[in-house]
């Protein structure tokens, strides 16, 4: 299976659609995941939203389909989480979830809506692991997808993370994907039931036990470094096509 991660947001939709489409690959093996931007929130223009990343990324079918940002100003996400039920129900999307959602606005989708989110992108890394929001995910079976899992590289030079790493020989990058490798395992399994009632396995809530738990995964995980290719680099500044 090959993960792509776009966004209108990111204005890369249509050369990601070519890029599939170019590499030969079965629809069916690479899982696309697109985000609706804030200037597109609402019952309304959702739809017209997903409509336009379906014709850049190619109309069969969205794999995941976040809001990029609650963007709470807007007053507008829980309508547009309503419109996105809509586009699941009809089929066009496989999975639909969140993404930058904190505590008080997921809280407050969840007891607004129906359909709980399949997916949670946030940051998350071992310096910033927003516990209490990764708990709430959870606690409603909402696979939490870690963005920026290196930190934006400052992880790397953690000091602990260093030392795990030497210790067995690999590189930090490695020792914090090991992580990250078991949210990806929940995030394809939760293919399989798209309306999220997926649970991630426990997810320590202090860098102390964080790093615990990363010695004890360093210790057991095969690494395989040929599969552990660098993420694109994350477009800060929106750019709509
Ligand atoms: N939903 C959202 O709002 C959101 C926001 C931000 C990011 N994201 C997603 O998160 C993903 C990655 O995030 P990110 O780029 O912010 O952070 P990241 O993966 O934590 O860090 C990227 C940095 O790590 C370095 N790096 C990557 N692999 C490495 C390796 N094996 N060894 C040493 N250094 C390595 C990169 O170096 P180089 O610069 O040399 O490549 C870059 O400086 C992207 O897919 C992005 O789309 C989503």
């Amino acid at each position: 299976m090959t993960y792509v991660d776009t966004a209108a947001g990111y204005g890369n939709e249509s050369g990601v659609g070519r890029a599939v489409v170019a590499s030969g690959l079965p629809r069916e093996d690479v899982f696309v995941t697109t985000k609706l931007w804030n200037a597109d929130q609402g019952y309304e223009s959702a739809p017209a939203a997903c409509d336009s990343s379906l014709q850049k990324l190619g109309p069969d079918y969205i794999d995941l389909y976040l809001i990029h940002f609650p963007a709470p100003t807007r007053l507008a996400y829980t309508d547009t989480w309503r419109a996105l039920e809509k586009l699941y129900r009809e089929g066009l999307i496989r999975a639909i979830g969140v993404s930058n959602f904190k505590f008080p606005f997921l809280d407050r989708l969840l007891r607004t809506t129906e359909i709980v989110p399949a997916v949670h992108q946030i940051e998350v890394h071992p310096t910033y692991q927003q516990a209490e929001l990764d708990q709430l995910s959870r606690d409603h079976g909402i696979v939490v997808e870690a963005y920026s899992p290196l930190g934006r590289a400052a992880d790397l030079a953690e000091p602990q993370i260093g030392a795990i790493a030497e210790a067995h020989g690999v590189t930090p990058a490695q020792v914090i994907s090991a992580g990250t490798c078991r949210l990806a395992g929940s995030l394809f399994r939760s293919l399989l039931r798209p309306s999220g009632s997926q649970t991630i396995s426990t997810w320590p809530d202090s860098f102390s036990a964080m790093m615990k738990w990363l010695r004890s995964l360093a210790s057991s995980v095969a690494f395989a470094p040929a599969k552990m290719s660098r993420p694109s680099t994350e477009q800060r500044v929106p750019n709509k096509e």
